[in-house]
């Protein structure tokens, strides 16, 4: 099969083309922009895109086994993201639970998969990764958190063979997912955990949990060893802080 690419200059958001398009796609069908007007990121909030700065990508894919086994998605997606920097010629790409990529601790990338279907019928899958790659000074002054861009790591980095790379990576990474689910991934993942075993804090709701990190179970929760023993997280909300 032949993939598509649809290729933007400009765009409210890629994963948002291809949630509109859902009918016409098959899995494998990228959309790359040069800016988006509205990006998306977790939680609800912006995800800020400067025209020509940074890879702005989705792609398609249809989960036969549906809902339940879309969970330990995102870090299946976070591994293939490694893998892809790591060919490029990049050291040290670690990860963050659920799906951020850092370089030396800070954020260099980005995931936001969005679904729809249901557990009969398989689930549609929209994978949106946003990749720094060279941050103009002034946005880079307005982000509220430490970031790093590809220009930092490579030496020209190339946009269409990034976009390419993840393309083929995410086919061959989903497809492996499909056959073998998320056990197939957990070396791979904690090779690149930068918060194993380290004490952090669990933002659960309003609660905040503390404990030793011990990596990710089979589904892809969290495991922490707390005062009262191992316990697993898992869900959507749940965000992790080094203390
Ligand atoms: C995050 O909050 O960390 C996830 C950010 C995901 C951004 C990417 S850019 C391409 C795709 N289209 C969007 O609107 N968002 C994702």
């Amino acid at each position: 099969i032949t993939n598509r690419c649809f290729y933007f200059d400009e765009i409210a958001s890629t994963n948002a083309f291809l949630l509109e398009h859902l009918d016409e796609l098959q899995s494998g069908d990228t959309c790359i922009a040069e800016f988006q007007s509205a990006g998306r990121g977790r939680r609800g909030r912006r995800w800020v895109s400067p025209y020509g700065s940074h890879l702005y990508f989705s792609m398609f894919w249809h989960l036969p086994q549906g809902m339940t086994q879309a969970m330990g998605l995102s870090l299946v997606v976070a591994c293939s993201l490694v893998s892809v920097l790591t060919q490029l010629g990049a050291k040290d790409v670690g990860v963050k639970w659920p799906n951020d990529i850092f370089f030396e601790h800070r954020k260099l990338a980005g995931v936001l998969i969005e679904m729809s279907g249901t557990a009969d019928s398989g689930c549609n899958l929209v994978i949106g990764i946003g990749v720094n790659i060279a941050m103009p000074q002034q946005q880079g002054e307005l982000i509220d958190q430490p970031w790093s861009d590809l220009q930092q790591m490579l030496v020209n980095p190339d946009k269409t063979i990034l976009a390419k790379t993840l393309q083929q990576q995410l086919h061959k990474d989903l497809k492996l997912f499909e056959q073998k689910g998320l056990a197939a991934f957990s070396d791979r993942w904690h090779a690149a955990d930068i918060y194993l075993g380290k004490p952090v804090r669990l933002l659960l709701g309003n609660d905040s949990i503390h404990g030793r990190y011990l990596g990710i179970d089979e589904q892809g929760g969290v495991i922490l060893e707390t005062a009262s023993g191992q316990q697993h997280f898992v869900g959507g909300e749940i965000s992790l802080r080094g203390v």
